[in-house]
């Protein structure tokens, strides 16, 4: 596939995917890589540009993260955000400093003062918000750089070298507190990289379906289906590309909500692609009993889905390529980059090491969901299932808090729906990114009519996000809240108490396990 590609050096900040999405939305394809990537490496990729993300440490201490300097005679531009400002400023001669208390120690939202002489503010206003998390301070600039943004405490907030496309920002322009932040990486990408804007989901389209012709030739696929929107973009590439040699196998684990096996049967049975569905509760079920570690039954479920695959596989003759829609955010968050390994998504950290198939296939696996999202469009695939909330892989077993049993799937199941119901009917389901039900093992003492109960308190979650790395807890209405808890309460057996979750993300994640 060819593309221009920007490079984005991952120095361990948390705001590492977010810079690669805002490239992307830029129309510029990049890349995550580690800090320790070699230079051969870099060099192989082509880049038109680097990006040095930020980081948690402070470049003077011992261990902290470096990049050699020969990544500067690379005659490639550089933009360094926060950490990575700092390190470009120490490697190529300037100074930095613990910032003291009363000089440029700066957190959160700052009012900032461009130079808009200088290709990074082109065209942008000359003041405006930017968000900083910094401690450390560039007391000296290098040599050949100007400053080119400053804050009432803080001289050195960009610094620019715009003969050889050095740019240093203090703040983060990928985070949307900051204003015109993505102005700011469209100038340096297409002002100062000289980028053209060659990716396109249209043209991923294209390319990918060609790709996946040459790839798989005559050879047989299958496909795991399992109704979410990644499997279901996948199969639509999958069928564009090879529809006859396609059969989607769509495992229904008997952890899936309310009616949703029976629709993702429905929505795709008649599409001119084999599909089976497996029926293999009693099997994961089995598996998972008396289990109550997350990760645990994380494992559990990928090796289990793995095992179906391989036995549907050979029912159906020789099987040559195993497809999966694992996207950018499973690669990047099970610890390809330098980030901690929070979860480890079922579809990816849960493979097990014996596969049995020639090579597993994974279309998406560059691009982040809005992408995905995007490219579905594109492949023809209809709003409703574009548009779907995530849901995880090992589906309500993550939902049923500790050890799961058919009647608590039950019971969540039945609470899960009539939130759904009811934030449809409150017509927020487009304004609030992902939403369900919680099964705690925790119970309480409830009355109920004249009786005392003994019963299961439900957790409430909904959050709104752009990425799913962060997120905030959704401020749903009081009167929705009350309807649903009502419902619940009265019509599901087994709930005497709901509570809402409102955590963001971090601290919390947006599922409970
Ligand atoms: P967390 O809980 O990590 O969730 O904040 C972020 C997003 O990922 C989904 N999620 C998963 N998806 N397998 C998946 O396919 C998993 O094991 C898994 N765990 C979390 C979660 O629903 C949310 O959208």
């Amino acid at each position: 596939m060819s593309h221009q590609t920007v490079l984005v050096l991952d120095f361990g900040g948390q705001y590492n995917q977010l810079i690669a999405r805002r490239v992307r939305e830029c129309s510029v394809y990049c890349e995550v890589l580690p800090y320790r990537t070699s230079m051969e490496e870099i060099k192989a990729k082509h880049p038109i540009g680097i990006i040095f993300t930020g980081g948690p440490n402070s470049v003077y201490e011992k261990d902290s993260p470096k990049i050699g300097a020969e990544i500067f005679q690379l005659g490639v531009p550089v933009l360094g955000i926060c950490y990575g400002c700092q390190l470009m400023a120490q490697l190529l001669g300037g100074q930095v400093t613990a910032a003291q208390e009363d000089t440029a120690r700066e957190y959160g939202k700052t009012e900032t003062c461009y130079d808009t002489s200088c290709r990074l503010f082109d065209g942008l206003p000359e003041r405006g918000i930017s968000w900083m998390s910094h401690g450390d301070y560039m007391a000296k600039v290098p040599e050949g750089f100007a400053l080119a943004a400053h804050t009432e405490m803080c001289p050195t907030a960009a610094i620019a070298d715009e003969s050889r496309g050095f740019y240093g920002v203090q703040f983060h322009p990928e985070v949307h507190h900051t204003e015109n932040g993505t102005q700011m990486l469209r100038n340096f990408l297409y002002k100062v990289c000289g980028a053209v804007g060659d990716w396109t989901m249209g043209d991923y389209a294209r390319t990918a379906v060609e790709e996946l012709r040459e790839k798989i030739g005559e050879k047989k696929v299958l496909l795991a289906l399992s109704g979410g929107v990644d499997s279901s973009v996948a199969a639509a590439l999958l069928a564009k590309a090879v529809g006859s040699q396609l059969t989607c196998i769509f495992v229904d684990h008997g952890l899936m909500r309310k009616n949703e096996g029976d629709e993702v049967e429905a929505a795709f049975a008649d599409k001119g692609v084999r599909f089976i569905r497996v029926n293999a509760e009693e099997r994961f079920l089995g598996r998972l009993a008396g289990v109550s570690d997350p990760e645990r039954k994380r494992k559990i479920i990928g090796e289990e889905f793995i095992r179906v695959f391989e036995e549907e596989g050979k029912k159906i003759g020789k099987v040559d390529y195993l497809v999966q829609g694992t996207i950018y955010p499973d690669v990047i968050e099970s610890g390809t980059g330098d980030a901690a390994v929070i979860k480890s998504h079922h579809n990816v950290g849960g493979l097990p090491d014996y596969v049995d198939f020639k090579e597993i296939i994974e279309p998406l696996r560059l691009l982040f969901k809005d992408e995905v999202r995007q490219l579905g469009a594109e492949l023809g695939l209809p709003g409703y299932l574009v548009n779907r909330q995530p849901f995880p892989g090992p589906g309500l077993a993550i939902r049923v808090i500790g050890e799961i049993t058919k009647e608590k799937l039950e019971i969540l199941r039945d609470a899960d729906y009539i939130f759904r119901e009811e934030i449809a009917k409150a017509g927020l389901e487009r304004e609030i990114h992902q939403y369900f039900a919680v099964l705690t093992n925790m119970r309480s003492v409830g009355v109920m009519g004249d009786g005392r109960t003994y019963d299961y308190t439900l957790a409430l979650r909904g959050v709104t996000t752009t990425d799913f790395m962060t997120a905030d807890w959704a401020r749903i209405p009081f009167d929705v809240l009350d309807v649903v808890s009502r419902r619940i309460v009265n019509e599901v057996k087994g709930i005497n108490r709901i509570v809402y979750d409102i955590t963001s993300k971090p601290p919390a994640t947006i599922e409970w396990e």
